[in-house]
């Protein structure tokens, strides 16, 4: 019997795998992080957009469902330390936005709106105690630098901490910050680019993960885990080759049993190839890839401008409410990658990792006998 698939991230992070499910927003909640944790590689909780006492009650759901290590998932963008203030949309851009969501609105039959939206709550402080508080095993932050100050306290108090970096020059940055470890986030990634602040195209800092991962391997000295486009043991085996000690999946755990997903967004991911996503700023308000949707096609062709960051997202969330509640795939952000391409079944979570672990290993031993 051939060795098995580790790497000494799995002994930093205390996993038998080294597989990472990556935090998502409304989606990776305590059974899905707990499944994988499980199973043997590490769940992440989507901290997002949790207010600190409920951040807190799913931790300690995690904890009464394995006693596995885990992680806990924070954006840091600049654009939320603290959230933008609405009041510095000009009035020209608001109405054209609300214009074009208001086109939405008459379509799906709710109220039209031209109103400002409200100040998104300043919960990254009162998250990040939390985090301390709870010794959570792994911090994982996207889209942002914690600074060495954030990454001493975690160390303090015996959390490790991992960051995301969609280009070479931020992965220096975040091993200057001291993390233990660094997602090196590949342009075929669902969800939002992992930069800090906004590019000025969806082109910045889209680079693939076959040329991402290994330039980062080569300039950084921290383990590097691959992120992108990854959806099987093939992908597992290839990232490894490319250095990376791990992989960190979104896209694969959207479509598991134990995902918060709606039904519609797992079909479509189900359904699509993997030219069926783009990399566009229309849902939230920073570049992020999803599926392209009538939202996303009509949006865009309008030529109205878009929102600063999240607040685009505040200001459309009457829409994707609505369209969450009626089922409604044409008009609900479903942030995905292109590995759904790759992706036709609706597996446990635990069935995930099992299978990227053993058609990895079979692929590696027939490749290398
Ligand atoms: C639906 C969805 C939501 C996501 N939400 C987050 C998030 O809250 N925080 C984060 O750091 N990354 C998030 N990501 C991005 C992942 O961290 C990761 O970069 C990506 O999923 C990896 O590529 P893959 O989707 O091809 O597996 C999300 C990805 C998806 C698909």
């Amino acid at each position: 019997m051939a060795s098995p698939l580790t790497t000494p991230l799995c002994s930093l992070l205390g996993i038998r795998h080294p597989i990472l499910q990556s935090g998502m927003r409304g989606i990776a909640m305590a059974d899905l992080v707990a499944a994988v944790s499980r199973a043997g590689g590490l769940g992440i909780l989507a901290g997002l957009d949790l207010d600190p006492e409920e951040l807190r009650r799913q931790i300690g759901q995690v904890r009464t469902l394995t006693d596995q290590p885990f992680g806990v998932n924070l954006w840091l963008h600049e654009a939320m330390q603290p959230p933008l203030d609405p009041q510095l949309i000009p009035q020209p851009t608001l109405d054209a936005a609300q214009t074009m969501l208001n086109r939405f609105r008459a379509q799906l039959g709710i109220p039209l709106q031209q109103a400002r939206p409200p100040r998104a709550a300043d919960l990254l402080a009162a998250q990040l105690e939390v985090i301390i508080e709870e010794r959570v095993p792994v911090f994982s932050v996207g889209l942002g630098n914690p600074g060495t100050e954030r990454v001493a306290r975690c160390h303090a108090a015996g959390i490790r901490v991992i960051a995301m970096a969609a280009t070479v020059a931020d992965a220096r940055v975040l091993e200057a910050s001291g993390v233990d470890a660094i997602v090196a986030q590949g342009s075929e990634a669902g969800g939002h680019r992992s930069t800090w602040v906004k590019p000025d195209s969806p082109q910045s800092a889209a680079v693939g993960t076959l040329t991402l991962v290994p330039e980062v391997v080569d300039a950084v000295n921290v383990p590097v885990i691959a992120a992108g486009g990854i959806a099987d043991g093939r992908g597992l085996l290839a990232a490894l080759a490319l250095g990376a000690q791990g992989i960190l999946l979104g896209t694969r755990f959207v479509a598991t049993r134990e995902s918060l997903a709606r039904e519609f967004f797992k079909q479509a991911i189900l359904a699509g190839d993997s030219d069926a996503t783009r990399v566009t700023d229309v849902f939230t308000g920073i570049y992020a890839r999803g599926i392209v949707n009538a939202f996303v096609r009509e949006y865009e062709a309008s030529g109205a401008p878009v929102l600063p960051p999240m607040l685009q997202r505040v200001a459309a969330q009457d829409v994707y409410d609505h369209a969450a509640k009626s089922g409604d795939a044409e008009h609900s952000p479903m942030l995905a990658g292109q590995s759904l391409g790759l992706i036709h079944d609706l597996p446990s979570a635990e069935d995930v990792v099992r299978s990227l672990v053993s058609s990895a290993e079979q692929l590696r031993d027939r490749l290398f006998r």
